[in-house]
């Protein structure tokens, strides 16, 4: 998981736009202080710009109708 290699000082936060997987990625970071799960979408993230140093997608854009 990614929070165990940024290690302590980082922050690692997940979004998903399903409240399912939202609620299923919480009980996984369960005791892992760095991690924040929000409901979101990849076009309407609920981040503020320039927020975050680095980004990525694991097995999303097959299911975004335009991942541009
Ligand atoms: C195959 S699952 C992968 C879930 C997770 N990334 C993982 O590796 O366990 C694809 C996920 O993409 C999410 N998804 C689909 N369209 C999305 C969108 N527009 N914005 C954010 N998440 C989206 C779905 O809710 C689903 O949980």
């Amino acid at each position: 998981m990614l929070a165990k290699a940024v290690g302590p000082s980082a922050r690692v936060i997940g979004i998903d736009s399903s409240q399912e997987m939202v609620e299923q990625a919480c009980k996984r970071a369960e005791g892992l202080s760095a991690v924040e799960v929000e409901l979101g979408g990849v076009h309407t993230l609920p981040l503020d710009d320039v927020s975050i140093d680095r980004a990525g997608t694991d097995r999303v854009l097959q299911s975004v109708t335009d991942p541009a």
